[in-house]
């Protein structure tokens, strides 16, 4: 499985060209996108700026030497690859099981090229056998918690050293625990329209590119063109 995560990582780096914005990704597989990335700029010369989507890729992307810039100096990132939870045929996903879900999405956001890396167990035919990662603000997030209880979404807050986990926007996070989510667009407007949510692990119809490295070799999936 890591050496798929390898092929992914160092395949989506070949998309990196002098001059870009990249947004560097959070995850295992994202790692070897980052560390590819950072060999380019120190062996090859190559010319960019990373936005980073989580302090452990900033550390990372530091000790590589790639130069950095926060998201609020820039208004575009031209390319952003980030690893994925599970991947739908419709180019819908869950992303978070790092708990970057949040600085991901913004910077997946301005993104005009927006790439996943993933291994082939990562695609699936329905999003939800994953834990749907929901951030939540630290105040009412108990109260939250029965009512995502009450609806039926099986929750539970994602710990760490016996202590809720507290992301890099100082949120909580609640998995939500669907087991098959058929509308992933209609469950992800719910959450939405939830107070206390800050922000969701359903990336729907966001990337441009999936590439996915299985055992038989690398596969570029190229998402419908947005209107
Ligand atoms: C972090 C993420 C990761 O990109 C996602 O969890 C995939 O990680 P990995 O490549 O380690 O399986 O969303 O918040």
């Amino acid at each position: 499985m890591e050496a798929l995560k390898k092929i992914a990582g160092v395949t989506a780096a070949q998309y990196v060209k002098d001059g870009m914005t990249v947004g560097l990704g959070t995850g295992s597989t994202a790692y070897y996108f980052v560390e590819e990335v950072g060999r380019r700029v120190k062996e090859e010369g190559l010319q960019i700026v990373g936005v980073t989507t989580s302090s452990r890729t900033t550390k990372q992307a530091q000790e590589l030497g790639i130069p950095l810039k926060s998201v609020d100096e820039i208004d575009v990132i031209d390319l952003t690859v980030d690893g994925a939870d599970e991947v739908d045929k419709d180019f819908n996903g869950i992303k978070g099981g790092g708990a970057a879900l949040l600085m991901e999405k913004i910077v997946a956001t301005p993104t005009k090229d927006y790439i996943w890396v993933v291994d082939e167990s990562k695609m699936v035919e329905n999003l939800g056998a994953f834990k749907v990662p929901v951030e939540v603000v630290q105040y009412g997030s108990e109260r939250l918690c029965r009512v995502f209880e009450k609806a039926g979404y099986c929750p539970s807050f994602r710990m760490k050293d016996g202590q809720k986990l507290v992301t890099d926007m100082q949120n909580y996070i609640i998995d939500l625990d669907m087991k098959c989510l058929k509308n992933p667009v209609a469950f992800a407007e719910i959450l939405d329209a939830t107070v206390g949510v800050v922000e969701h692990g359903l990336f729907n119809g966001m990337v441009n590119k999936v590439i996915v490295a299985g055992k038989e070799g690398v596969q570029v999936l190229e998402a419908p063109a947005k209107n």
